[in-house]
This record gives structure tokens, C-alpha cells and sequence, in this order.
């Protein structure tokens, strides 16, 4: 990968991208909720929530969650099966539960949140673009991040097009994201990129047509053809069909747990398999085990009983006393 220094771009090109971005922004700005906001739990919230899921179904959850859980104090206290109930239908669990993780640090320090990126970054849960995020969008801090669109507009408007490939590592944009960032304005500048990211810079669909940046932008015209030739669709096939994976087995244990053990009481795996697996017979018993184990180290399930010793290898204790592993109750933490 190369790396492109300041010195490649000239500054009149700098003010220039500086200058269209965010009078475009100004002009196209959604009025989203956590743009009226600088309050950093919110913060904090909108961008986990907005991390794997688009705005439009994001804003409802958004709203409930903050009705919920009002304060960062508010999450920590919460019980996590109330959490992970919330967020049903978001996807990717772990986020909710890692949020409330989040929470239970800030709680932990006073319940103040830090506001250098570097001490940000130190909580669990937040790594380099929601630290940056944080510090921008409640601090007000002129810091550079990047997310998929903040990458593609830099990458395209000032090194080129970026399909099939990008010509740049994370490193090298977020210099770029530094560099271009207008002294004073990074609040605007960092909302702008993202919002130009949605709705303008397009993965597939640029509007280059209609760009206020088409005279200078790196990857124009040639971005278009380059996409043109992209093949359609995902770029390679699944190895495992996704309703065979892991993931969406995951998250069919841990939405059940949801509507089904509203007493909270637990469901056993030989209730859980054919209720997630049409297919399932006894011998899956170990595989869901397994599944169940992976969800409980990211505190999304948990043994309802005591715990069973499970050990293939060791057939000693297997002989002694057999488990059941179709008897163990599952419950939402
Ligand atoms: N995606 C990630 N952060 C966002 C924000 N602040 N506004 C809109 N979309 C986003």
C-alpha cells in the first residue's frame, strides 16, 4: 500500500473539497435525532446503533431506547435480558450487550465520560471510529475517523476510484481525514463527509452527474465505468449459505429467548433445537451446546442451572455421570 502524503495534494485542492463538502452539507442535511444532541451517552448510542444498520430503521430504536434508558446510569443499572429485548430486531446482539458494557466503565469512573480519544478508546466496547465520533460529535473536538463512507468519499474525491480496489489502507485515510479537516469546523466537516458518504457518494450509485466536486475529484469519470464493470451482487459467494451459519443460528437462539421465556425461567436445548433447526435431531445437541457457549462468552445467553461439565475429551466424568444435555436450561442473562 502506498501512502500518500500532504504533499501530493494541493492545498488549493484542499480548500476546495473543504469548501464544496460543506456547503453541500449545509444545503442537503438531514434532521436526524442525534444531530440535535451533544450530550455523549446519546452520541454514543446513535453511532453503535448506526454501525450495521441504516439510519431510517435506526431513528425508531433510537427513540426507545432513549425513553428506556434516559441515562448512561440507566443502562448500567438495566438487567441485560431488558437490553438485549430492546434491541431485538437491530441485529449483531453483541452490540447491545457491549453498549451496556460501555455504560457500566463510564458508570464505573463517575459517570462522566472521557473526552480525548484516547481515553475513550481505553472503555470497553469503543474502538478508534467510536472514540472519534464521540469526541466530535458531543466534544465538539476537530478529530479525523472513519467509517465505510467517510473512507469511500475521501479515497474517491482524492486518490481515485476504489473498485475493485482500494489504493490506500485505513492508516493512510484516516491521515487524509486529518489533513482535510477544516481547523474549527470538524463537527460539520465529519457529519457532511458521512451524510455525502449516504447520499451522494454512493457504493454503487454515485450521482456524479450532479456533483459539486466532479471537476475535482480523483476517481471522476472514471469511477463510473469501474462500476459499471463490477460484478453484480456479492463479490464472492458465501462459503455457507447465511441461513446455515453460525450467525444466524446465534441469532435465532437469542430471539427465542426473547419471545418465548418471557418468565425468564430458561428454555432447554431439547426445546430450543427443533425450534431454530427444522431438521434437528439429538445427536445436534452438541453443536447447539456449542452455539449456546459462544453466545454466553459475549453475555448474550446463560446456563439457567448449574453449570454442566462438558468435555469431550474427557471421557472419565462422562462415564460417572452422564449429562443431559437436552435437559440444560438456557436463559437471556
Ligand atoms: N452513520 C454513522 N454515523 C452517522 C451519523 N452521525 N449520521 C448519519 N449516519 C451515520
Amino acid at each position: 500500500m502506498s501512502t500518500l502524503s500532504s504533499k501530493t495534494i494541493p492545498s488549493a485542492k484542499i480548500e476546495a473539497v473543504r469548501d464544496h463538502l460543506l456547503l453541500w452539507w449545509h444545503a442537503n442535511r438531514r434532521d436526524l435525532p442525534w444531530r440535535h444532541t451533544r450530550d455523549p451517552y446519546r452520541v454514543l448510542v446513535s453511532e453503535v446503533m448506526l454501525q450495521q444498520t441504516q439510519v431510517e430503521r435506526v431513528i425508531p430504536y433510537y427513540e426507545r431506547w432513549l425513553q428506556e434508558f434516559p441515562t448512561v446510569q440507566a443502562l448500567a443499572a438495566a438487567p441485560t435480558a431488558e437490553v438485549i429485548r430492546l434491541w431485538a430486531g437491530l441485529g449483531y446482539n453483541r452490540r447491545a450487550v457491549n453498549l451496556q458494557r460501555t455504560a457500566q466503565a463510564v458508570v464505573d469512573r463517575g459517570g462522566t465520560f472521557p473526552q480525548t480519544v484516547g481515553e475513550l478508546q481505553e472503555l470497553p466496547g469503543i474502538g478508534p471510529y467510536t472514540s472519534g465520533a464521540i469526541a466530535c460529535f458531543a466534544f465538539e473536538q476537530d478529530v479525523p475517523f472513519i467509517d465505510t463512507n467517510m473512507r469511500r468519499v475521501l479515497h474517491r474525491v482524492l486518490v481515485g476510484v476504489d473498485v475493485p480496489d482500494i489504493l490506500l489502507n485505513d492508516k493512510g485515510i484516516t491521515e487524509l481525514a486529518a489533513l482535510v479537516l477544516p481547523p474549527g469546523s470538524g463537527w460539520d466537516w465529519n457529519q457532511g463527509l458521512i451524510e455525502f458518504g449516504a447520499l451522494q457518494c454512493t457504493a454503487r450509485k454515485p450521482l456524479c452527474i450532479i456533483c459539486p466536486m466532479q471537476d475535482i475529484c480523483a476517481a471522476w469519470p472514471d469511477i463510473q465505468t469501474a462500476i459499471a464493470q463490477q460484478p453484480r451482487g456479492r463479490k464472492v459467494s458465501r462459503e455457507v449459505p447465511f441461513k446455515e451459519s453460525n450467525r444466524y443460528f446465534r441469532g435465532r437462539v437469542v430471539d427465542l429467548l426473547r419471545d418465548r421465556d418471557r418468565a425468564h425461567t430458561g428454555l432447554t436445548l431439547d426445546e430450543i433445537g427443533p425450534l431454530v433447526r427444522a431438521e434437528f435431531q439429538e445427536a445436534d445437541l452438541p453443536w447447539l451446546f456449542e452455539v449456546v457457549r459462544g453466545l454466553e462468552k459475549d453475555g448474550l445467553a446463560m446456563v439457567a442451572e448449574d453449570e454442566p461439565v462438558y468435555d469431550a475429551a474427557s471421557s472419565e466424568s462422562a462415564a460417572a455421570e452422564p449429562i443431559d444435555l437436552g435437559s440444560v436450561r438456557i436463559r437471556l442473562p
